[in-house]
């Protein structure tokens, strides 16, 4: 593995499937989907929607991780329609994903700290998203909305929180569109995200933080970002829903950080 990163930093390769594939049709695409081979060092998430995870359970003692893409941040209560932590975690999902730019255009920035707070504080880890829209881009703001993003969203937060949060870095304008970000674009951004983080938490924590891309991932691009050192994995959404691609990419990371 890249010298001295060894065991440094997990790899992380979530899929999104977003709203996408029927229940009946999820264990195949799983099981399809990550029919290859992979290292310890690097984890595979798969986080299809709610309804989908009771039949995915039974995978997950396979070495596949389960994800949701959301959760509530009460544990329980009178809100009809939502899910809770709880809820997620008690079907053997060890991730949730959190605003994600489909979410925060629904919700906001609605509640997002009590939100990471509550899935934590039942064992599920975090995959907190941020990223500029493109008008940021344009405006040359970028910097400024992440900064601000990461303020919001985690410095009220214990410093423990780290240790069980993943970020990841998805430029709204590369979600679902094909164009994703040129790779040294986001290394650049990742390493401004580990040097905001710096003025809170302790550099020992952000330095052990993984942190992947997201953003038109795909079997052709992949290369270019699992090559970068500062690119810890991806979150990947078309891509994930095509077993081909989405080994393609596991195996371009199996290769590329060895
Ligand atoms: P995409 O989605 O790979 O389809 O761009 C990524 C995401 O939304 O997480």
């Amino acid at each position: 593995m890249n010298s001295d990163l060894e065991h440094h930093r997990k790899i992380i390769i979530a899929a999104n499937w977003k709203m996408n594939i029927l229940p009946s049709e999820s264990k195949a695409l799983a099981i399809a989907s990550t029919d290859t081979e992979w290292p310890e060092f690097i984890e595979v998430i798969i986080c299809p929607p709610f309804t989908h995870l009771p039949l995915l359970q039974s995978l997950v003692a396979d070495r596949i991780h389960l994800g949701a893409q959301n959760c509530h941040e009460n544990q329980a209560g009178a809100f009809t329609g939502e899910i809770s932590a709880p809820m997620i975690k008690d079907l053997h999902c060890d991730y949730v994903i959190l605003g994600h730019s489909e979410r925060r255009e629904i919700q906001a920035n609605e509640n997002l700290e009590s939100r990471i707070l509550s899935a934590i504080h039942c064992g599920l880890k975090v995959i907190y998203c941020c990223g500029e829209s493109i008008s940021h881009r344009e405006a040359n703001t970028a910097n400024e909305f992440i900064r601000m993003q990461l303020q919001h969203d985690l410095f009220n937060l214990p410093e423990e929180i780290l240790k069980n949060i993943v970020i990841a870095y998805e430029p709204v304008w590369a979600i679902g569109t094909g164009k994703h970000a040129i790779p040294q674009e986001a290394q650049k951004m990742h390493a401004f995200i580990r040097a905001v983080l710096s003025e809170k938490f302790q550099v020992e924590d952000i330095e052990k933080l993984t942190l992947i891309y997201g953003g038109s991932v795909n079997s052709s691009n992949v290369d270019g970002f699992s090559g970068i050192p500062e690119i810890d994995g991806v979150l990947v959404g078309g891509a994930s829903l095509k077993p081909q691609e989405f080994k393609s990419i596991i195996q371009s990371f199996a290769k590329n950080k060895m």
